[in-house]
C-alpha cells in the first residue's frame, strides 16, 4: 500500500490507456475507472436486506477496452502479467475457467450485460486497489468493466445496474456468494460522504464524512488474504439464512426477543444477534455522524468489531491486534476502530484526529511488528468519488 505522502504516480487509468497502446498497437476506445471501498460499519448485513455504510476510497481499478481483432479477444491483467486469449467475442465462452480466476470476473460482467453483440474484444485492466486486504479490488474492477462496457456498446449504465451485473458476475462466474454492498458503494461513491445503503430497496442516502480537519480514517492492512469463495463466508450466510426460515422474516424486521421463540444452534443464534444489533449500529452511527460526534462514533466502530469478533467470529488476531491497540489510543487521538469487509483477513479501519495520525499509525505498525515479526502496510484514504469514464 502507497502511504499519502509519496510522490504521485500515474493514475490506473493512465497506466491503462498507455499499457493498452503498447499491448494492441491502438487507441483503446474507452477508458473506465472504479474504486475499492472500506465499510465504516454494517458488516454482514447486505445479505438479509440490512442497511451498511461504505464510502469509496482513493484507490482505484481501471480498464481500456476496444474492439478485437482478428476474431480474437484478448484479456489483459497488466499487474498480474496475465493474458487470456479467446477466438470470437467473449460471449462465446459460457462457462467460468477453473484456471483464468481473473478472466472469470470479466466474462462473467460481459455475460451479466448482455455480451457484445458477437463483437470480439480486447480488455486491458490495471488497478491501485492492493488484492486480498478487503477493499474490494474484485468489485472494482467488474464495475469499471460495466462501465467501459456500456459506453463502448452504446447501452445505458445507472449505478445500480452496474452493481447488479457485477454481483450476478461474482455469483454465476466467480463462485462468491456475496452481497451488493461493495459494488454498489463502487458505482455510486460520492467524494466527502459515506453512503447509507439499504440493501432492502437499494435507496442511498448520502452522509457527509467529518472534515479532513476533524478526524481521518486509515487503513491497516493485516496482511493476511482470504477467499470469500473458500466456504467461510458461505457459512455465515447458510446461518442468517438458516434462521430467517425459522423466524418466516428477514432478520432486518427481527428483534433480538424473536431469537427466543424459534429453535436454532447456538452458534446460529450469536450470529443473528450480530446482525440485528449491527443493523442498529448503523443507524445510530448514521445519527454520531450527523451529530459531529466522533467520540460515539469510535465506541461503535469498536462495538462492531467485538461483535464480529465474538458473535459472528470473522475477525482473525492481526486484527484484533490492531483494533485493540487502537482502542488504547482513545484519548490520544484515536476515537475507533474496527475490522471491515468480510473478514478471515483484510484490513482494519482507523478513525482518528488527523494531528494524531502519524502516531496512532507508527504505536499500531510498531505493537504489530513486536507480536507478528512484519510491519503492516497502512494508508490514509478520504470518501471519494465512484465510477466514471476517463475521457
Ligand atoms: C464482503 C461481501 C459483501 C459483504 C461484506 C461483509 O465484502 O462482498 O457483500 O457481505 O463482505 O459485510
Amino acid at each position: 500500500m502507497t502511504r499519502s505522502n509519496e510522490p504521485e504516480a500515474p493514475s490506473a487509468a493512465d497506466r491503462a490507456r498507455v499499457a493498452f497502446r503498447r499491448r494492441f498497437g491502438a487507441e483503446p476506445t474507452q477508458v473506465a475507472s472504479a474504486p475499492g471501498r472500506v465499510n465504516l460499519i454494517g458488516e454482514h448485513v447486505d445479505y438479509t436486506q440490512g442497511i451498511v455504510l461504505p464510502f469509496a476510497i482513493d484507490p482505484r481499478a481501471a480498464i481500456a477496452i476496444g474492439p478485437g481483432i482478428d476474431h480474437r479477444s484478448v484479456f489483459v491483467a497488466e499487474d498480474l502479467a496475465i493474458s487470456v486469449e479467446y477466438s470470437g467475442a467473449p460471449i462465446s465462452v459460457a462457462d467460468p475457467s477453473p484456471d483464468h480466476r481473473f478472466a472469470n470476473h470479466l466474462l462473467g460482467v460481459i455475460h451479466a450485460s448482455g455480451g457484445t453483440s458477437e463483437r470480439p474484444l480486447n480488455l486491458l485492466v490495471t488497478s491501485d486497489i492492493p488484492i486480498g486486504a478487503g477493499l474490494s479490488s474484485s468489485a472494482a474492477v467488474e464495475v469499471s468493466l460495466g462501465a467501459a462496457l456500456a459506453a463502448f456498446m452504446g447501452r445505458p449504465a445507472d449505478p445500480h445496474t452496474l452493481a447488479k451485473h457485477a454481483q450476478t458476475a461474482e455469483h454465476d462466474f466467480v463462485g462468491t456468494p456475496c452481497g451488493i454492498m461493495d459494488m454498489l458503494i463502487s458505482a455510486a461513491g460520492i467524494a466527502g460522504s459515506a453512503l447509507r445503503i439499504d440493501c432492502r430497496d437499494l435507496r442511498l442516502t448520502p452522509v457527509a464524512m467529518p472534515s479532513p480537519k476533524e478526524a481521518v480514517v486509515l487503513i491497516v492492512d493485516s496482511g493476511v488474504t482470504h477467499r470469500l469463495s473458500d466456504g467461510g463466508y458461505a457459512d455465515r450466510r447458510d446461518s442468517c439464512e438458516r434462521v430467517q426460515s425459522m423466524l418466516a422474516g428477514s432478520l432486518r424486521d427481527a428483534s433480538l426477543e424473536s431469537l427466543s421463540d424459534v429453535e436454532i444452534s447456538e452458534r446460529d443464534r450469536k450470529r443473528a444477534t450480530h446482525v440485528i444489533e449491527e443493523n442498529a449500529r448503523v443507524n445510530a452511527a448514521v445519527a454520531a455522524l450527523e451529530a459531529g460526534d466522533l467520540p460515539v462514533l469510535g465506541e461503535i466502530l469498536l462495538d462492531g468489531h467485538r461483535s464480529l469478533r465474538d458473535l459472528f467470529e470473522v475477525s482473525i488476531p492481526e486484527l484484533d491486534c490492531i483494533v485493540d491497540t487502537a482502542a488504547e489510543l482513545r484519548g490520544d487521538g484515536c476515537f475507533g476502530a474496527r475490522m471491515t469487509g468480510g473478514g478471515f483477513g483484510g484490513s482494519a479501519i482507523l478513525l482518528v484526529a488527523p494531528t494524531a495520525a502519524e502516531t496512532v499509525r507508527r504505536t499500531v505498525e510498531q505493537r504489530f511488528a513486536a507480536i507478528y515479526g512484519r510491519t503492516p502496510t497502512s494508508m490514509m484514504v478520504q470518501a471519494c468519488e465512484g465510477v466514471r469514464l476517463e475521457s
